[in-house]
């Protein structure tokens, strides 16, 4: 299996328009800011590697690893006899985890490589990995019946699986809260179809369940898991929330295309929501997940 492919992926096949996004201004954006969403997701890896239980000598995917940290953690889990592999559509976002992984290939314990592939469709070959991890990478498949039933074969009969997805958009102050602050500045909005590709396609459990269950996988258990986020420290907590909550997520790609008079308005009335979330120095808000496991 070949991991050193360099060159932009072809924005073809199911999920043309998600390479095209995240090989745009978005996987940018996520890899200028790796260090802070790192900080910020982390409670999450460690939830869904805890999840994992990953076993010194195992190999294992991570599906949509971004810039890499979930790869590396879990690649610490499976020790120098084990295998970490990170597969991403983002040619920015794969080379930021490629350059760290240089970096840390001096100090690190675990073997962890990256590809830029769709994981939906690439062909990792049968009984490839032990597990499949993957944090928020999972949620942006066009058709993730088709996706999950492709990647099953990779883990023979007895792999298993390990995602964490985020619950509906109002359980999730981090989201919920600048988007609400802001939305009386912005034009109507479409509310999103249930279910299409993005960060909350899983909010709804069954429909999860069932996805899963249609793509052949079995004891499936999906449960809550709670953090308390970061989104903004250091001298002026305020301004750095507001600069990470207008650059990724939900609220910056409302805003994309709006006249600058309008962005100014709707970040004034997004500083003000955040400024009513500081404690101890940071802005910090809730997060609010699906930890989903099963057996292939
Ligand atoms: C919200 S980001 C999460 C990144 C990373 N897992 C993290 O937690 O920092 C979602 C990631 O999924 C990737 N992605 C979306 N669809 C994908 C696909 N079909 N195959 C591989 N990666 C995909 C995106 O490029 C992006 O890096």
């Amino acid at each position: 299996m070949t991991t050193s492919a360099t060159t932009p992926l072809t924005a073809s096949g199911p999920n043309a328009d998600q390479i095209d996004y995240w090989n745009g201004d978005a996987g940018e954006r996520w890899a200028r800011y790796q260090d802070k969403l790192d900080a910020m997701l982390q409670p999450f890896s460690g939830a869904v590697l805890e999840l994992a239980a990953i076993k010194p000598g195992e190999r294992l995917m991570d599906i949509g690893c971004g810039c890499g940290a979930t790869t590396f953690e879990a690649a610490e889990h499976a020790g120098p006899a084990g295998h970490a592999l990170g597969v991403d559509i983002s040619a920015p976002m794969i080379a930021r985890a490629r350059k760290r992984a240089e970096e840390r290939a001096k100090t690190s314990g675990g073997h962890a490589e990256f590809m830029l592939a769709d994981a939906a469709t690439h062909d990792f070959g049968a009984n490839t990995f032990d597990l499949l991890v993957s944090r928020f990478g999972i949620m942006f498949f066009a058709d993730p019946v088709a996706a999950f039933s492709h990647m099953k074969p990779s883990l023979g009969t007895s792999g298993r699986i390990a995602f964490v997805c985020w619950r509906p958009m109002k359980e999730n102050g981090w989201v919920s809260v600048p988007f609400f602050a802001a939305l009386p500045h912005l034009p109507p909005q479409e509310p999103p179809l249930p279910g299409a590709p993005g960060p909350f396609a899983f909010a709804d459990p069954d429909r999860f369940r069932s996805i899963l269950e249609d793509a052949g996988y079995r004891d499936i258990a999906i449960e809550p898991f709670d953090a308390s986020l970061s989104l903004g420290r250091g001298d002026n907590p305020v301004e750095a929330a507001l600069e990470q909550t207008l650059e990724i997520g939900p609220l910056s790609r409302a805003l994309k295309e709006l006249p600058n008079e309008t962005k100014t308005r709707a970040a004034d009335a997004v500083r003000e929501a955040l400024a009513g979330h500081v404690s101890n120095g940071e802005v910090r808000l809730g997060g609010a997940v699906w930890l989903v496991s099963a057996r292939a």
